[in-house]
């Protein structure tokens, strides 16, 4: 089969480098992708316009379009190809809400009754009632943007200075343009964070190992908020009991809700789940693979990840195609200085040309310039281990280990991933 892959960052690589390991595969394509991904498939320097895309894929005899990011999904690539007889792994549009319009999916939840933190919707208009509403809460309390942020409009805030501040910067500051046009203010939640993928032709779905990310800049999750600072999977935390109950609880209910709603979801959906004591709850869904948590996800499958995706996207998953076999994987981002403020981009990437075993190292923000590659992005790099038997603290080692090989002006990283694995595994 011809594949084409859209997108450039670290979750494309690692999709392209799992598509490339089928035996299925016969040419994969990527646009744009990364050096990275070059060494996958090929790169084509194409812009992501659909009419673009349409005729690349007449052109190279496509059999299936993987989309990566949330952008053109929102944005109705996927319909716009499906309308036009190819085959997309990848949410509609209108299904796509679930993570573009997040007053759509915690309505949806309320409606269906998916385990979520209680809220309330404001509209730029309405300040004043979101402040009343506010001043009689408890703390801490959840401001986030309705709309797409690029995972930057969510607020935490601690008292009511805070959540006022958060409004004003919503609301007055334009600080998520558009996507702050409504806010949803909900309840904090207690507990341990997990991403669970499943992967579904609409009906059916199977769901991968459990991973979690580390949002936060710096060791023992302080400072900002990021895009995702590193990742391990599996995450002990989802024991198979759990894993069960999230099936029942909130993925399959979801799924039909949103077939219910005449907006059938079909590709990868991805569910961020806070694990309280009341049991698992929905933070956020995801219309695509989570970045970094693919970079561990995806390298410890077996099975074939092109067959396994195509039969979703032709309605008629083929469970078979998936197999998980006591891997694990941890997965260690290396950022840019000032990340994931203002930062400089351009600096020169040494120790990629070292081959280690076990060892991938997953593109994110990085481009060529001549002979050399260079840093253009927040996060630039994920080292992951891979190990052939679940153990976390093995991996972890070895993808620290690894980073000692490669080096940019101001590389940062966090040292404590997969920490948390600890716990449970004791
Ligand atoms: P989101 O973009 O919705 O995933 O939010 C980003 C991060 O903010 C999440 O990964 C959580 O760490 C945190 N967060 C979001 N909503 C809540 C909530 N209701 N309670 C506690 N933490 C939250
Ligand atoms: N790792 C969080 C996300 O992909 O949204």
């Amino acid at each position: 089969m011809n594949v084409l892959l859209i997108g450039n960052g670290g979750r494309e690589h690692a999709i392209a480098y799992k598509l490339s390991e089928s035996k299925s595969l016969k040419k994969l394509y990527i646009i744009p992708g990364n050096p990275g991904t070059a060494s996958c498939g090929e790169n084509v320097n194409l812009k992501t316009d659909k009419d673009i895309i349409l005729s690349f894929c007449k052109d190279k005899n496509i059999d299936l379009v993987v989309i990566g990011p949330e952008q053109p999904l929102v944005d109705g690539l996927s319909d716009f190809l499906l309308e036009n007889g190819f085959k997309v792994f990848g949410p509609s549009a209108k299904a796509s809400q679930i993570e573009g319009d997040k007053v759509f999916s915690k309505n949806l939840m309320k409606k269906y009754k998916i385990p979520t933190a209680a809220f309330e919707v404001f509209k730029r208009e309405e300040k004043a009632k979101a402040e009343e509403y506010i001043r009689n809460s408890k703390f801490p309390l959840v401001l986030k943007a309705y709309g797409l942020a690029a995972g930057k409009g969510v607020l935490i805030c601690n008292n009511f200075k805070e959540a006022v501040n958060g409004l004003k910067l919503i609301f007055e500051e334009n600080a998520f343009g558009d996507a702050g046009e409504k806010i949803v203010i909900e309840e904090f939640m207690q507990g341990e964070e997990a991403s669970v993928f499943a992967i579904t032709d609409g009906n059916d779905f199977i769901t991968l190992p459990a991973a979690q990310d580390h949002k936060r800049i710096y060791d023992n999750d302080e400072g900002k908020n990021t895009g995702g600072m590193g990742s391990y999977a599996p995450a002990p935390v989802i024991t198979e009991e759990l894993q069960k109950e999230i099936n029942d609880t909130v993925i399959l209910p979801t799924l039909k809700a949103m077939e219910a709603e005449g907006c059938k979801f079909s590709g990868c959906l991805y569910c961020g789940l806070m694990i309280t004591t009341e049991g698992p709850k929905v933070v956020e869904f995801n219309c695509r693979f989570g970045d970094p948590e693919a970079q561990v996800v995806l390298p410890i499958l077996q099975g074939d990840f092109l067959k396994l995706l195509i039969s979703a996207a032709e309605g008629k998953l083929d469970k078979s195609q998936y197999k998980y076999e006591n891997k694990s994987a941890v997965c260690v981002v290396a950022a840019s200085a000032g990340y994931p403020d203002l930062y400089k981009k351009g600096y020169e990437i040494t120790g990629l040309e070292k081959k280690l075993n076990n060892i991938i190292v997953f593109q994110a923000g990085t481009k060529s310039e001549g002979d050399k590659i260079v840093t253009s992005g927040g996060r630039v790099l994920g080292i992951t281990a891979v190990c052939d038997e679940n153990n976390i603290p093995k991996c972890k080692i070895m993808a620290y280990e690894a980073i000692k090989n490669i080096n940019f002006e101001g590389m940062q990283f966090r040292s404590d991933i997969s920490d948390k694995a600890l716990k449970h595994l004791k």
